[in-house]
């Protein structure tokens, strides 16, 4: 998720869930290609299983790209048909390419040839007035007749007028029985469902509904305890649980290498304000990391700090 999922997230977020599958934002193929984005393909060995998403729909830049993304050792290669932004319409990217679905093959197909690791594809199920009921089977068809065999499927179109990207997460209505529907129609795909997924119960019963995975976006970001720090046990069946002070501890060695090597702290902490979402001492938790942290002497205390009023919390409410 562009802005949010950075290397310092991705690094948070595997210390709660070693199995999850984590994606990095997307990055534009001609930002890597013609160069000034390869400091964006950075991360921490931890971090895998990680997939770079790329964003294009140049088949030869994107096989570039993608070459370039197999060199750094990603795990999978995922091409966003999926964005809806402005400045992603603008270069022919995203969403839009639902309209293009022999482009997007084509560029599929190349980025195969060009990269030993896996190329996979997010999606809509359609965008504008496109009928869904057949713009996704014929889209899943064509792509996966190059050879793609795994698809995460955000389950609702993205109307490219008049609505803002972050509209274009929450107001077209959601469908999720067309993505089960798929699932029975090409049994042989890898499909994962995205959009609206709040917990982890939610995840099981999509998955009892017989699709292969879940993608989850916004409520891992904002509760990632509750989502990522339940995930192993609960969906791979993992018997790996860490608490959210323990969490903490383990980030301060890396914090303390990222401000070694001149980086601020907000730049980590800000994806650590929703470490205790819902839990007592949550408030001074964040309003001591958010009004803190920007500040040039803010180191590892105020991480310490902040982390007392959890604490405090817990030991007055006998946890
Ligand atoms: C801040 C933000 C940035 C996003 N950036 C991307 C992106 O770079 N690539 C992508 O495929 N989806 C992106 N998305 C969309 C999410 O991946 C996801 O499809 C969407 O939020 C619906 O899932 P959710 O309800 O679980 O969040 C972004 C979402 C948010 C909130």
């Amino acid at each position: 998720m562009m802005d949010w999922t950075d290397r310092h997230c991705r690094y948070l977020h595997r210390l709660m869930s070693r199995n999850t599958l984590l994606y990095t934002e997307m990055v534009t193929s001609p930002a890597l290609v013609r160069g000034g984005a390869l400091h964006l393909l950075k991360y921490h060995p931890s971090e895998h299983p990680v997939a770079l998403q790329l964003g294009g729909s140049d088949p030869v830049e994107l096989a570039e790209a993608s070459s370039i993304g197999a060199e750094a050792c990603y795990d999978e290669i995922n091409l966003n048909v999926g964005c809806p932004s402005d400045r992603v319409q603008s270069g022919t990217f995203g969403a839009v390419l639902m309209k293009q679905p022999d482009l997007v093959a084509q560029c599929c197909a190349k980025m195969m040839e060009a990269s030993p690791v896996e190329v996979t594809v997010k999606c809509r199920i359609g965008v504008d007035d496109q009928d869904p009921e057949t713009v996704l089977p014929d889209f899943l068809e064509r792509v996966s007749a190059v050879g793609v065999t795994r698809f995460s499927v955000h389950a609702r179109k993205a109307w490219l007028q008049g609505l803002s990207p972050k509209e274009n997460r929450d107001i077209p209505p959601l469908d999720y029985d067309l993505v089960y529907r798929m699932k029975e129609r090409f049994p042989h795909l890898h499909l994962s469902i995205n959009g609206g997924i709040q917990t982890l119960q939610e995840a099981q019963d999509h998955l009892a509904r017989g699709l292969d995975g879940v993608m989850i976006g916004r409520a891992a970001y904002h509760n990632p305890l509750d989502v990522l720090g339940d995930a192993d046990r609960l969906i791979y069946k993992d018997d790996h649980s860490i608490s959210g002070d323990v969490v903490v501890h383990r980030m301060l060695p890396y914090i303390q290498s990222h401000l070694d090597e001149g980086g601020k702290l907000a730049q980590v902490t800000r994806h650590m304000l929703g470490l205790f979402a819902g839990k007592p001492g949550a408030r001074m938790w964040r309003r001591v990391l958010s009004e803190g942290a920007h500040r040039p002497e803010a180191g590892t205390a105020l991480v310490l700090e902040a982390l007392s009023h959890v604490t405090d919390n817990q030991q007055a409410a006998g946890e």
